[in-house]
């Protein structure tokens, strides 16, 4: 049986998986992501799909970017939290390991993952939120995987939510993923320690660590243990998380809407908060039904497998759509 290869690339790590064509992931490997160099990037990919194509049989490549992919699915045209401004992953590991590569966006990867094999197979529509570095999403619309006019649609992160806010690394101020992502927990939780306060001293001793040495990580894992601090930030989280979603609501009315990412992993932490905050933005909230929220079934493989099945349809010429 010939097998799909998916590489997840996100602002923090690249994990590439062996996929069947059932959406089983047989076997990963993680590394550290060069964000800042493109060129030390390419290399580990090559290096990380040459080490599986070596072993296994290799059908083709799918490529999960954080970033916007061009329509031709070979180029990552810009990224906001890695070092790519117009650059084609295509061609150069087709050229290197001599396999049919197609390059997705990661969230999209990850949605379409969530479609085709974990918590929307009985769904026909359902955006997908992935919570890591960035905040990435995936519409998927009647069946199909939303692209756009130009391959980039479903940049849910960068919904402008906040007038005037936090400057993102897409040029913009006040995007969505500034409020709620990974990296949003890790900021507010920095700042939360480095008060003077009874409330950051005991945060500080939940998290027993310092300064930069605080991630999102450890945070949640301090709210699951009981600390309100941390529960607090969380809930902060859920809630732009909430308000995001309601005004998602108002262009696609989705009956499901699936959260992803590492930080999914706290469950009702985040999405008790998230469903109170939707709940009260929702338009015509009393008159309408009330839209599933849950947590992605195939938690951070999600973008692995999708890229996987992404890339094994291309090399089939097989649609995106059932
Ligand atoms: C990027 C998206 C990506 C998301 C999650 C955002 O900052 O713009 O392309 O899907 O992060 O990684
Ligand atoms: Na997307
Ligand atoms: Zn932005």
């Amino acid at each position: 049986e010939q097998l799909g290869l998916g590489v997840d690339i996100g602002g923090t790590k690249i994990a590439t998986g062996l996929v069947d064509p059932a959406g089983t992931l047989l076997k990963s490997s993680r590394k550290p992501t060069p964000a800042d160099d493109p060129k030390a990037l390419l290399e580990v990919l090559i290096a990380e799909i040459r080490a599986f194509a070596d072993e296994y049989p290799v059908e083709s490549v799918g490529i999960a970017a954080a970033g916007f992919v061009n329509a031709a699915r070979s180029t990552v045209m810009f990224a906001p939290n890695i070092a790519w401004r117009d650059e084609n992953l295509k061609e150069p590991v087709e050229q290197a390991t001599g396999l049919p590569v197609v390059v997705e966006n990661d969230a999209n990867a990850a949605g379409w993952a969530e479609f085709q094999f974990g918590g929307g197979r009985d769904a026909e529509d359902l955006v997908l939120l992935t919570l890591g570095t960035g905040l990435g999403g995936a519409i998927i619309a009647e069946g199909e995987l939303l692209r756009g006019g130009f391959g980039m649609a479903a940049e849910l992160g960068h919904l402008r939510l906040v007038p005037n806010g936090i400057l993102c690394g897409c040029g913009n101020r006040g995007c969505w993923e500034k409020y709620t992502s990974g990296s949003a927990l890790t900021a507010s939780a920095q700042q939360l320690a480095a008060a003077n306060s009874p409330e950051a001293e005991r945060f500080r001793a939940a998290i027993g660590a310092e300064g930069d040495d605080i991630t999102g990580e450890l945070v949640s894992k301090a709210a699951a243990q009981g600390n309100r601090e941390a529960a607090e930030l969380l809930a902060g989280l859920g809630e732009w998380l909430g308000v995001g979603i309601a005004q998602l609501a108002a262009v696609l009315d989705p009956s499901l809407v699936v959260i992803g990412g590492g930080l999914s992993e706290v469950g009702e932490l985040l999405l008790k908060p998230a469903r109170d905050a939707l709940r009260e933005h929702l338009p015509a909230r009393a008159k309408r039904p009330e839209l599933a929220l849950s947590v992605a079934t195939l938690g951070g493989d999600a973008g692995m497998i999708g890229a996987a099945d992404l890339g094994l349809l291309a090399s089939r010429g097989s649609g995106v759509g059932r």
